[in-house]
């Protein structure tokens, strides 16, 4: 049996906002970004792009790239931490938008790492035989998480959605192998305590529910979390760096990515990254990143490829997948 993406898509908001801009806002400039992250500019929703509009426009185009019509869905997943509304769920209101009326439908937290445990449960329920065609969404809104009058985090973060469809099929490949881990002790290294609202910019909420994060114990967690569990994948498949093609990993940030690849020994070449154009955008980012491979013909069948996600919680995986 193989588990296999037949089709992907992304949705980014048209509004561009450039460290220039950010420098308006709060007292930081484009050399100090660049430099630190490797951040160039972000899309930033409109207030009118919402978590579901993203996610549902992202499906759509999955779905065209996979050739089936949403009737064949048996699961939408939507991995967010900036859903619209508690309830109904990001999943149901994409479901209710893009007419996939056979879907069971529910959302996952797992912060930056939530693309990569939505695809896991999506593995699991395909090989409990429960379902057999699944939408897996990544989607985030995180300019209302976002406290903009701190500059040490407003500057990381960006909105967008990225979908891939998984479908059981005869055969070899495709979703070969994974690791997880979660770490509930160190959740306060990045928080984000109280629920977004419809626009962007807008300060309602009380300074402590934004998004907080620890920079430098972030960084550290994900440059050995990230190796380690890249290296407990190539053990557990019995590969070696050299049989990857591309790590596609999520995108905090140009220095932990690059440190990562320099403690794997692979040339940052095998890191593709888009994060100087989208930021950070958490559960959102590797989907994205995959769309974009995919549709620039850049994966061809047979190529494995390892996919990483670490973010809040804390939370961590990789996932090792033959095209
Ligand atoms: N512009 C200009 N100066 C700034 C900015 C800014 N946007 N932000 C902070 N500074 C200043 C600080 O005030 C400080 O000034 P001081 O020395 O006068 O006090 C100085 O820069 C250094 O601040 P630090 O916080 O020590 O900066 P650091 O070297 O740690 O870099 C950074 C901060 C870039 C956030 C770094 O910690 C980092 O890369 N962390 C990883 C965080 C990350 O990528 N998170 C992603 C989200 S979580 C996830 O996806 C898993």
């Amino acid at each position: 049996m193989a588990v296999r993406i037949i089709g992907t898509g992304s949705y980014l908001p048209k509004k561009v906002a450039d460290n220039h801009f950010l420098s308006t806002i709060v007292d930081t400039d484009d050399e100090w970004i660049q430099q630190r992250i490797g951040i160039k500019e972000r899309h930033l929703s409109n207030g009118k792009e919402g978590t579901t509009y993203m996610a549902a426009h992202a499906a759509e185009a999955a779905l065209e790239n996979a050739g089936i019509c949403a009737e064949e869905l048996d699961m939408i997943i939507v991995a967010t931490v900036s859903a619209d509304t508690y309830v109904p769920s990001t999943s149901c209101s994409v479901q209710g938008a893009i007419g996939a009326i056979r879907a069971t439908c529910f959302d996952l937290n797992a912060a930056c790492s939530g693309f990569l445990f939505s695809l896991n449960t999506a593995y699991a329920y395909i090989e409990m035989g429960m379902a057999k065609t699944v939408l897996v969404i990544g989607a985030e809104t995180l300019s209302r998480e976002v406290d903009w009058s701190d500059r040490s985090s407003c500057i990381l973060f960006g909105d967008g959605a990225g979908a891939a469809i998984v479908r059981w099929e005869e055969g070899e490949g495709g979703l070969i192998a994974s690791v997880t881990g979660s770490d509930g002790s160190q959740g306060d290294v990045l928080t984000c305590k109280g629920r977004g609202i419809q626009n962007p910019f807008h300060n309602s909420k009380r300074k402590k529910d934004y998004l907080k994060m620890e920079g430098q114990a972030v960084f550290r967690f994900a440059v050995t979390t990230v190796p380690r569990c890249v290296k407990q994948i190539l053990k557990k498949t019995e590969l070696d760096v050299e049989d990857i093609k591309f790590f596609i990993l999520h995108q905090a940030n140009l220095r932990i990515l690059e440190l990562i690849a320099k403690r794997l020994k692979v040339d940052i070449d095998k890191f593709p990254m888009n994060l100087d154009r989208y930021g950070n955008t958490s559960s959102a980012s590797i989907p994205i990143l995959l769309d974009e491979l995919n549709r620039n013909h850049l994966l061809e069948r047979g190529d494995k490829i390892i996919m990483s996600g670490f973010g809040g919680g804390l939370t961590w995986g990789a996932m090792l997948l033959e095209w």
